[in-house]
């Protein structure tokens, strides 16, 4: 989501004629997009903002912005800490750069400190200038902000309620990414499976995907992310019907244990999770699962623990993110009994890291031999002479090939499973 917004800032600084600087040093504007989603990304931000402070120090004439959900939460308390900072503004509120580069072009006064944040939440959605980071796949925003307040997360309060984009205004990008030759779109949002609701038009997600399957030249659809609560019959069987979404679902179960389930306000018990996997398992017999598991939460015994290892052991995941929990400024959890020691927090992370490497691994070398279709998304960031591409289940397979296939699905067939990714042979390609 993060990246995605970073698109939108670098498209407004580009329609403003400031282009990328060869390095931090050279530039004449610095924004620095923030992530408050763990202490760890926001302890980043501070140390990386810090640093900056030298850098106004011998150019006074640099202006330095500071957008994201750090922005929205500290608000002006920035400017006390950080009085070298010029600009605010909030993930709801990135148009405002807009507003803030032209002035900042025309203006003599360059000692003004302004902000932009959201203060209500019923703002128009505006379509913004994009620079993509790359050719072939691209972000679609379809649903803003988030109601669940789970009780670790922070987003309800940075990113706001939920709003969903209308549904024309999607449909236009995509058709315009594939007119600009991007073959494989995914559409983004906290929890995409609640699309629709507060629209006038009478849609759901499913009836989205049907609108923007219809797409010429667009080959491959993926999601992310969707809430198990919401995982419904229709979603399941438009994703079995429709032929260019991908078979691949990111469903994060938090826990295994109902208990902490419940505190966490996740909605389901580990049961009707279960369930709701072996349905789409049902009716879509390859279907890649990932998902993302907090450890340490609040109250969290070994007992707890155990049952969401056994949940990993059970379900085997084709991947996961894990992460420690972490205390979050004005969220529920901050309020539970039984805060976890940081020590029990990472030896039980590093258990489940090590229990999915072997899942992991076992899951790419059952694929040695097969034969799969990628899109071929670039050059291989490791290795110069490989290209890369995924899967339709979202594996990354590297493979040695020709530049000209970049944007083209091909088909490869798996010689070696690696941990994080597989390595492959080009069989035959087709436009
Ligand atoms: N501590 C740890 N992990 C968190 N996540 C969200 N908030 C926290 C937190 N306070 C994780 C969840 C979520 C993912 C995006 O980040 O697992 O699904
Ligand atoms: Fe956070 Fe829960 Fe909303 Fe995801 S669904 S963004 S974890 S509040």
């Amino acid at each position: 989501m993060n990246v995605h917004d970073s698109e939108k800032i670098a498209g407004i600084l580009s329609e403003s004629d400031h282009g990328t600087a060869g390095s931090i040093e050279e530039a004449d504007v610095i924004v620095l997009n923030t992530c408050s989603i763990r202490q760890k990304a926001e302890q980043k931000f501070y140390s990386e903002l810090g640093r900056l402070r030298t850098l106004k120090k011998n150019n006074p004439d640099l202006k330095i912005a500071v957008a994201g959900c750090i922005a929205q939460q500290q608000g002006d308390a920035i400017f006390k800490k950080f009085p070298y900072v010029d600009f605010i503004f909030g993930p709801d509120n990135i148009d405002s750069l807009q507003t803030w580069i032209s002035s900042r072009i025309q203006s003599t006064d360059n000692r003004q400190q302004k902000s932009a944040l959201r203060e209500n939440p019923g703002y128009q959605i505006k379509t913004l200038p994009m620079k993509r980071i790359g050719r072939v796949r691209a972000w679609v925003s379809i649903i803003y902000g988030c109601d669940n307040f789970c009780a670790y997360c922070v987003v309800p309060y940075t990113r706001g309620r939920e709003r969903s984009r209308p549904c024309k205004d999607i449909y236009d990008e995509v058709v315009s990414l594939t007119g600009q030759g991007f073959k494989e779109i995914t559409l983004l949002g906290q929890n995409v499976n609640s699309y629709g609701k507060n629209l006038p038009e009478k849609i759901d997600f499913s009836d989205l995907l049907r609108m923007v399957h219809e797409i010429v030249g667009l080959q491959r659809i993926r999601f992310v992310t969707s809430h198990p609560r919401d995982i419904s019959e229709k979603l399941i069987n438009t994703m079995r019907d429709l032929p260019k979404v991908c078979n691949h679902i990111h469903l994060p179960v938090q826990s295994g244990s109902d208990k902490i389930l419940a505190s966490m306000n996740r909605g389901y018990s580990y049961r009707d999770y279960k369930n709701k996997i072996d349905m789409l398992k049902a009716a879509i017999p390859d279907i890649a699962v990932t998902t993302d598991i907090i450890t340490g939460f609040p109250g969290e015994t070994d007992e707890d623990f155990q049952l969401t290892v056994n949940a990993l052991s059970e379900i085997e995941y084709d991947g996961i993110f894990a992460f420690k929990y972490s205390e979050r400024p004005d969220t529920k959890a901050l309020a539970l009994p039984d805060h976890i020691d940081e020590t029990i927090k990472s030896e039980r992370l590093s258990h489940i890291l090590k229990l999915q490497e072997v899942i992991t691994f076992k899951k790419n070398m059952a694929l040695e031999g097969q034969e799969l279709e990628i899109l071929v998304e670039g050059m291989s960031e490791t290795d110069d002479k490989n290209l890369t591409g995924r899967t339709l289940t979202n594996k990354i397979v590297n493979f040695r090939g020709d530049p000209d296939d970049i944007g083209n699905i091909v088909m490869i067939k798996v010689k070696e499973a690696r941990q994080h990714s597989l390595y492959g042979e080009k069989v035959k390609s087709r436009k």
